[in-house]
């Protein structure tokens, strides 16, 4: 088992505790914005235990992937308790190697996920390859402060951030850059803006 693997076999126990309500809005922003239509089909990578999963509409059809096997067992009891059929695969799955063909999903969004992941570049091109063209690619993530309340609270939330493995100074300008996604939808949200919301075309 890797490293974040191993973090999040720690920490999924009391994952939804901690970080359900408190990132609930930013999940909840993030659904909105992708405008999904019946039928449609959804990738969530770093799915978790699933806590985002009730929140999708029951017309669409969702498959998430996690490299924790213990968060998304947590997700496939959540799936079965609340009886969400519309959620048609949760798999063990590195996103930096999505085992799907290129174009399959109508959007792929990624929820506080991408500053765990060891390299967000690989990732990001591995989101667009599996979205189909013009689709719609979600990040909800802090990214770095740049704002003296965001940097204190980063200082306060190191220890939590340690915990699940998260990097706090992936600058949003440079992501935007380097990736080369032009954001339709920016957009800060969560307790004092804390997390940013951003929608982009895969284009
Ligand atoms: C902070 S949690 C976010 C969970 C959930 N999306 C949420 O809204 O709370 C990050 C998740 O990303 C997963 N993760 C980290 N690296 C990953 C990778 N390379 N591939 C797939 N999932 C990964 C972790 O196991 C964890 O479940």
């Amino acid at each position: 088992m890797g490293t974040v693997a191993r973090a999040y076999a720690a920490v999924a126990p009391v994952y939804d505790w901690i970080f359900g309500w408190l990132l609930h809005r930013g999940r909840a922003r993030a659904i909105q914005v992708l405008q999904l239509q019946p039928g449609q089909r959804v990738l969530e990578i770093g799915v978790g235990t699933g806590i985002s999963l009730p929140l999708y509409p029951r017309e669409v059809r969702i498959h998430g992937v996690d490299i924790s096997p213990d968060m998304l067992e947590k997700a496939k009891r959540r799936v079965a308790r609340r009886r969400l059929t519309n959620i048609e695969s949760l798999r063990v799955m590195d996103a930096h190697a999505l085992d799907y063909p290129e174009a399959t999903f109508d959007a792929v969004v990624a929820m506080y996920t991408i500053t765990v992941v060891d390299d967000p570049w690989k990732v990001v091109n591995e989101m667009r390859r599996v979205c189909k063209p013009k689709g719609r690619i979600v990040f909800v993530n802090h990214f770095r402060a740049t704002t003296w309340y965001h940097a204190l609270w980063d200082r306060i939330a190191r220890p939590a951030h340690r915990a699940v493995h998260c990097r706090a100074d992936l600058d949003m300008n440079e992501f935007l850059q380097r990736t080369g996604l032009r954001p339709i939808v920016c957009q800060r949200v969560n307790i004092l803006g804390y997390s940013t919301l951003l929608c982009c075309l895969n284009e």
